[in-house]
């Protein structure tokens, strides 16, 4: 992370949400927490709480996405912030415009917080080293490097399932090598205490030296990473960041890597199957398994908003803490 953008305050509270590298199992708990707290909202007959009103939110997504994009915006509006929701394909950032001039002229329409999606591994970092210092910014995943609200709705999910992080043995199978959400919940899940993490895939999938770099246990037989395990996090193939051929051929790969019925029989009976979207079945996993009365993976989608709002609704509500505290400063001199 970059040395420019402390993702903290100096108090220790949340500026901008950037990366989990850093970050403590206190804080990892107090956005479980808070986010445990607005599961709720979604069942009420309004579904907002007044915690951001006044706020502008400006969704910046240079990449594909789906969950993560409808659910932070979805995230904003019931925390009642304001949502612009730029369309980069027909915005001025596609006549030529520099990044940095849109951040400039969405900041110029008092824009509080940016959500940004990026190809390119550091984007949300670089946003937030060029942001104005009253606005936060929230990676929503940039590269290989990072997903951290992804990792940090996959920590709630498996919250709400099993009772103790330090009891866990967790298996990650797939495209780790591609995987920015593997990365977030490989540190998310270290972070919260589990004492056994799993990664499964080819070799041609799985970084070199993951071992000692990620402290895992690595495996390429899918029965043997499987067995007793607690929970399953399916992973997609990331052909959009392969620049070879590094698999035979999707055929192939599911009659390795392909979670069924039967190869999930060797986990623990009361094992859960995540998966962050989007699944390709008869890739990753067979429609039996993905509908399966295992599957969490639809919680997963609707846990999202309740951590969006946890994250958004603590950087935010800390700008309004700090400019509380420097008005109180100006007060008294
Ligand atoms: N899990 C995830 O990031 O999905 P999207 O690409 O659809 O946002």
């Amino acid at each position: 992370m970059s040395a420019l953008t402390p993702q903290l305050h100096a108090n220790g509270k949340l500026r901008h949400f950037l990366t989990l590298e850093g970050l403590d199992a206190a804080l990892l708990h107090e956005i479980i927490d808070r986010a445990s707290g607005f599961l709720g909202v979604s069942d009420q007959a309004v579904k907002k709480v007044p915690l951001c009103r006044g706020k502008v939110i400006a969704n910046l997504f240079f990449e594909t996405s789906t969950r993560t994009r409808t659910t932070f915006e979805l995230a904003a509006k019931r925390l009642s912030a304001d949502v612009l929701n730029l369309n980069i394909s027909t915005s001025a950032t596609a006549k030529g415009e520099t990044l940095l001039d849109t951040l400039r002229n969405l900041e110029a329409m008092h824009v509080d917080m940016f959500v940004v999606r990026h190809a390119t591994s550091g984007a949300a970092h670089f946003i937030a080293d060029h942001a104005a210092p009253h606005v936060s910014v929230v990676n929503a995943g940039d590269g290989r490097h990072a997903h951290p609200t992804q990792a940090m709705l996959d920590m709630l999910t498996i919250h709400r399932h099993k009772a103790d992080f330090s009891q866990l043995r967790v298996a990650i199978i797939g495209d780790i090598l591609h995987s920015r959400v593997a990365r977030s919940q490989i540190i998310a899940l270290h972070t919260l205490g589990v004492p056994e993490v799993r990664v499964i895939g080819p070799r041609t999938l799985i970084p070199a030296q993951a071992e000692e770099a990620l402290g895992v246990r690595v495996c390429h037989d899918l029965r043997e990473g499987l067995r007793d395990v607690d929970v399953v996090i399916m992973l997609r193939l990331q052909r959009e960041r392969m620049s070879s051929a590094l698999l035979p051929s999707e055929h192939e790969y599911f009659r390795l890597y392909g979670l069924t019925e039967e190869r999930l029989a060797v986990a623990h009976p009361e094992a859960i199957v995540m998966h962050p979207g989007p699944i390709n079945r008869g890739v990753e996993m067979d429609s039996q398994v993905a509908d399966g009365k295992r599957s969490v993976i639809l919680e997963q989608v609707s846990n999202g908003i309740a951590v969006r709002m946890a994250v958004m609704s603590m950087c935010l509500g800390n700008q309004n803490l700090q400019h509380s505290q420097s008005a109180g400063a100006t007060d008294g001199q």
